[in-house]
């Protein structure tokens, strides 16, 4: 349809062949403008529900790991896949963290003839798309009540999630937390896991982070040398407190984090040491017993309460929690931050409309009040043009009406759009429509200022 047009002479600003040209060149990817660092750790306390990691009260493990011996001695002196003191401790694990109010579920699986189970326990909320992991193998040997080997690292991962209860955490990412069953019968559980994941649930974690013994009694301070980022917020803790770390070589793959490893989920995590030798070199510096083996208990019936270093398990709970609160709490980008698209798209004559996308990533929770939406469009009579922008989620929001009146050239302004209802990160559209025949134009570029 066209609509009446005044007398006015129309003016051409620009050849169409040329518009055509430039329209064809390919779509360019979309770009923050800015130099923010998306996955930046928050700096300090600052608002409800980023409060500074907490202290994890040692006796609040010590008393998980009393729990644990009581339930291997109550069972016939273990807590190994298949006997009953495994599932008791998978029970007394379980109601702890219903009663803080995680989401918890078990999965069941078999091996060796027997139903083993894993514990998985869902913080509530944070970013469904950034999955941050904390595990330990809650099953010990048959042999003994597995202590160190490990109710250390299933009682600090346990006093870790109940302090993000305590706390109330709001991180931004979403927290799970994961006891798993039968490692000792060669990281059974967890691999069940993993290959029960789909391969969008699989790419949603972020990273897992494993204790598998932390309080052994002859103590070293071992990190895993895996995912950088897991690796320098363990290291980083520790240089804080001015103790030396080494890097895990005891036995890469001999855990749980081998499972996430094997499917190419960043991994990291902590030991104290098992059946290696101290050094006289690592005596020096961490104290203890050189010439000695870190853990004289390993896998046998003396792996009880009395074989746990207190020092090494605070310290190694103190560092997980340190690492959930900063792994799980990126910092919100700062407002002012721009993405924008500089591929010119040709805009027909009258005829259906045309869009230009670009992705927002990174941001959290929803868009701005005040959306800036900066939009150059060269046109030769702009009164034909109809121009919204189109949220994530498909919600169109008008900011230019066709108008028969205006005959002015080009569309170069900005709006300001109130999209404090539509998620930030995603596709966003300019869509524009030449609704009238004669002159036409092209999306020069277009811009997006949160
Ligand atoms: N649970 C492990 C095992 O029995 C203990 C272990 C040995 C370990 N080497 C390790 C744990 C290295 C972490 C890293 O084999
Ligand atoms: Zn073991
Ligand atoms: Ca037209």
């Amino acid at each position: 349809m066209t609509h009446p047009r005044s007398s006015l002479p129309r003016t051409t600003s620009r050849c169409t062949a040329a518009v055509a040209l430039v329209a064809a060149a390919g779509l360019l990817a979309a770009s923050p403008a800015s130099s923010a660092t998306p996955d930046r750790p928050r700096a300090a306390a600052a608002d409800a529900g980023t409060l500074a990691p907490p202290d994890i009260p040692i006796s609040n493990v010590k008393a998980h790991l009393t729990q644990f011996q009581s339930i291997a001695t109550a069972n016939g002196g273990n807590r190994a896949h298949g006997r009953t003191g495994y599932k008791a401790s998978i029970d007394y694990v379980k109601a702890k963290l219903d009663a803080a109010g995680f989401t918890t579920s078990v999965q069941q699986f078999t091996s060796s003839g027997s139903t083993g189970y894993n514990l998985i326990a869902d913080w509530p909320g944070g970013d469904p798309d950034q999955v941050l992991m904390a595990g330990a193998h809650l099953d010990s040997v048959s042999s003994g009540a597995g202590i160190n080997d490990n109710a250390s690292g299933s009682a600090a991962v346990l006093e870790t999630a109940l302090a993000v209860s305590r706390a109330q955490l709001q991180p931004t990412k979403h927290l799970r937390f994961a006891w798993w069953g039968a490692e000792e019968l060669g990281l059974v559980g967890s691999r069940y896991y993993v290959n029960n994941l789909t391969a969008d649930d699989r790419a949603r974690v972020s990273g897992y982070i494993n204790l598998d013994m932390v309080g052994s009694p002859n103590p070293g301070y071992f990190v895993y040398d895996d995912d950088p980022a897991i690796e320098k917020v363990f290291k980083d803790w520790y240089a804080g407190i001015g103790i030396p770390t080494e890097t895990e070589t005891e036995g890469d793959g001999r855990s749980d984090h081998a499972s996430f490893k094997n499917v190419g989920i960043p991994v990291g995590g902590l030991f104290t040491g098992a059946s290696r030798t101290k050094t006289a070199a690592q005596a020096a510096k961490w104290g203890g017993t050189s010439g000695q083996t870190f853990d004289r208990c390993y896998h046998s019936s003396c792996d009880t309460s009395t074989n746990i270093s207190d020092t090494a398990l605070d310290r190694n709970s103190d560092a997980l929690a340190h690492a959930i609160w900063t792994l799980g709490t990126t910092e919100p980008l700062p407002p002012g931050e721009s993405y924008e698209n500089t591929t010119d798209v040709a805009i027909p004559d009258n005829a259906a409309a045309v869009t230009s996308a670009l992705t927002v990533s990174g941001r959290t929770g929803n868009a701005p009040t005040a959306l800036r939406v900066g939009v150059d469009i060269k046109h030769t009579w702009r009164g034909d043009l109809v121009v919204d922008l189109l949220a994530p989620d498909g919600t169109a929001y008008r900011l230019k009406n066709s108008s028969s009146s205006d005959s002015a050239d080009n569309v170069i302004t900005a709006y300001t759009v109130d999209t404090s209802a539509e998620t930030a990160n995603g596709a966003w559209q300019l869509r524009v429509q030449d609704v009238a025949s004669q002159d036409t134009g092209y999306i020069d570029s277009w811009k997006l200022t949160f």
